[in-house]
């Protein structure tokens, strides 16, 4: 049984979620991928040499003959010259329309090979196997594909979704704790934005979670991705609804634009929901002020930053919110907070509000 069903049609999946799945790796994919006999399985230079083997071996005790490619750690990765090169592989392991491609990894692999996976042979199966917190919550579910261009990230890529999810919680125990936390402002983003009764949750496992305890993180990546599956299948090209998945994300691009070289992505966008937050007070959008306050403290337990860099003008983010490529003919369409567990998605915010909002966040 699966732990997660997105229902996409004739494109539906399953996610599977628990401690101690990669080695049961190989026997999940036969199931799902009968025809599969040969597999290329993508992971990174961290990644490979703590899980590479147990995830090779769980595939050819299953019959698929598996060649494994090592790309270097980092967003770099993320290249269409990398891309190139996995083709390269894909034909070298003689992958055929009934292979697959499995992502080990973080979101640049899964990013990365889906997108691989979508264009070779005008598409092969791919499996994802997330082995961060953001990655498991985020990016293996949805199936957004693609890689960067020096002009930008994410600008190439393809809506391909994987064949199934495995997302092994123990995976995380040697994730840094600094990646650990950084997923984890995904984690309180889908309680604001669906599920208030989560982020209560979340709230009083601040500590457990932090201590990679197995059961907490099992719940929290379960609920997180019953909650995105539930956003993707209502709109799964993103044409709608799936715009709450922005929440807290208008600052935080423009965030990470402006500091992405210092500041991890989960870290922008746990400033950018405290702006959002400030934001939707300011308009009177948001019922009160308490949002804002169990926001602030939940993020800043979690050690995650809820103010601008030191010394940072809020004023220098103007352009960066300008160019968010989720505006609509240049009108940013916010994601604004009403209470936890429910937001609304609107144009209409007030200039002042938002000066407002971005002044708050001045150190
Ligand atoms: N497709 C989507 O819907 C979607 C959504 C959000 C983000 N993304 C993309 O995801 C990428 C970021 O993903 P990420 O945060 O997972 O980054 P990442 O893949 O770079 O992983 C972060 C770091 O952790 C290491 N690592 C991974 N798993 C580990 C483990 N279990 N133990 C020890 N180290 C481990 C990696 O080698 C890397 O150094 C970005 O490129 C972003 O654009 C995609
Ligand atoms: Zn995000």
């Amino acid at each position: 049984m699966a732990d997660v069903w997105v229902e996409l049609g004739e494109q539906s999946y399953p996610i599977y979620i628990g401690a101690g799945l990669l080695g049961r790796l190989g026997a999940l994919v036969r199931d799902r991928l009968p025809e599969t006999r040969r597999a290329l399985l993508v992971t990174d230079s961290n990644v490979g040499p703590l899980y590479g083997e147990t995830a090779r071996a769980a595939l050819e005790e299953a019959g698929i003959a598996t060649s494994r490619v090592t790309v270097a750690a980092g967003e770099a990765s993320k290249s269409l010259s990398q891309a190139f090169s996995l083709y390269t592989s894909c034909v070298r392991a003689e992958l055929d329309r009934t292979s697959a491609i499995v992502a080990l990894g973080g979101g640049v692999v899964g990013d990365l090979s889906g997108f691989v996976a979508a264009t070779y042979m005008r598409g092969i199966p791919y499996v994802q196997v997330p082995t961060t917190l953001l990655a498991q919550v985020d990016s293996a579910v949805g199936g957004k594909t693609g890689v960067d261009l020096p002009q930008g990230k994410n600008l190439v890529g393809a809506f391909y979704q994987p064949s199934l999810v495995v997302a092994d919680v123990e995976t995380l125990k040697t994730l840094p704790r600094r990646e650990l936390a950084a997923g984890m402002a995904e984690v309180v983003k889908y309680g604001v934005i669906r599920d208030e009764e989560f982020l209560k949750y979340v709230e009083v496992q601040v500590g457990n979670l932090l201590a990679h305890d197995p059961a907490a993180l099992e719940r929290v990546v379960q609920t997180s991705c019953r909650i995105k599956a539930d956003v993707v299948a209502a709109d799964p090209r993103e044409k709608g609804l799936r715009a709450i998945l922005n929440f807290g994300h208008t600052v935080g691009h423009a965030l990470e634009a402006a500091y992405g070289y210092m500041w991890l992505h989960g870290e922008c966008v746990a400033v950018g929901m405290v702006a959002a937050a400030i934001i939707a007070r300011h308009s009177g959008i948001a019922e009160d002020g308490r949002l804002e306050v169990r926001l602030k403290r939940v993020l800043e337990r979690l050690g995650l930053p809820t103010m601008l860099p030191e010394g940072v003008d809020p004023k220098d983010l103007g352009p960066y919110l300008r160019m968010d490529k989720k505006a609509k003919d240049g009108i940013i369409h916010w994601v604004m907070p009403v209470r936890a567990g429910e937001v609304i998605v609107t144009p209409k915010v007030a200039p002042d509000a938002i000066r407002w909002g971005l002044e708050a966040l001045r150190r």
